[in-house]
């Protein structure tokens, strides 16, 4: 039947999802599939409600889109879809409740506090240290974060991320290795891809190291012991399967100078350009861009 790629939308990582959106379309008609693009930021939902697809493939990130509102939408509607289900989707999506739900379950994530935009954030450096990173819980592809180096810095941390959201998260700053991991499945049948490390210049893996720059470096699997890999991959699944994602995933974790894994976040509808992450990760396993898409595409479910 006709499948639906549902791509762009219409939160601050729109331009993202365009790529990813695109990308995943065009593997998924190379794969014999009848696959359609559908821009959620430019047509409504009576629309989706009325374009006959038999499943959709969730190519957005963020607001709107990876959050659990849509989820939600297409459960009413009955449309099979891709990915986490609205209670996991909108859990991944608040960084604070993760770090929270992951603390309940024994799994490591960096200290933190949540601030106000109206509180005094002057006190944070003593409580937690230097340096921070300050980012808005609800965001992706770094937009709004700042890595504070010094006290005075905290003001127009805060600021900018309160730009994004109506709190921020202060996490402590793990100064180590940046790492990502794919998942795929569900469930007991969840596992992890193999290990990413990103490495980026003087460690600034922004939005424009991210999508824009060529000179961030990505080695997969990354150059670590067997031990330490699969202790990293067994924490992944746990921190996946407690918040109860489906289908598919990736862990953004730190590993900190004496190979202390720490997990970041959860992303529940990860980048999918041909560049992203996951198709990255899903290569060194042995699947192509496309198979990887025909196989996130085989769990749509309602
Ligand atoms: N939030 C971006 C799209 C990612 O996690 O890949
Ligand atoms: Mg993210």
């Amino acid at each position: 039947g006709r499948v639906g790629v549902l791509y762009g939308g219409s939160s601050a990582e729109r331009e993202v999802s365009l790529m990813s959106g695109a990308g995943v379309c065009a593997a998924l008609c190379e794969e014999g599939v009848d696959a359609h693009l559908f821009d959620t930021g430019e047509r409504s939902l009576a629309d989706l409600a009325a374009a006959g697809f038999d499943r959709v493939f969730i190519a957005l990130h963020g607001r709107y889109g990876e959050d659990g509102t849509l989820q939600g939408a297409l459960e009413l509607l009955k449309i099979p879809y891709t990915g986490s289900g609205p209670l996991a989707s909108c859990l991944a999506m608040d960084k604070i409740a993760t770090k929270r739900l992951w603390l309940q379950h024994g799994l490591p994530t960096p200290r933190f506090a949540e601030l106000a935009c109206d509180a005094d954030p002057s006190g944070l450096a003593r409580d937690l240290g230097l340096p921070l990173i300050v980012k808005p819980p609800h965001e992706g592809s770094t937009l709004g974060l700042t890595r504070v180096e010094s006290a005075d810095q905290l003001h127009d941390a805060q600021a900018l991320a309160c730009r994004f959201d109506d709190l921020a998260l202060v996490e402590q700053f793990i100064r180590g290795r940046e790492l990502t991991i794919p998942v795929l499945g569900s469930g007991a049948q969840a596992r992890a891809l193999p290990v990413i490390e990103i490495i980026a210049p003087q460690g600034n893996y922004d939005y424009e190291h991210k999508y824009v720059s060529n000179d961030t470096r990505y080695v997969c699997p990354a150059p670590l012991p067997d031990a330490l890999t699969h202790r990293i991959q067994e924490i992944v699944v746990q921190a996946y399967r407690v918040l109860g994602c489906e289908g598919w995933g990736r862990a953004d974790v730190m590993l900190d100078e004496q190979n202390q894994p720490w997990l970041l976040e959860m992303n529940t509808s990860p980048g999918m350009t041909s560049h992203s992450l996951v198709p990255m990760g899903a290569k060194a396993a042995g699947m192509s861009y496309g198979r990887l898409c025909v196989e996130i595409l085989s769990t749509a479910r309602c």
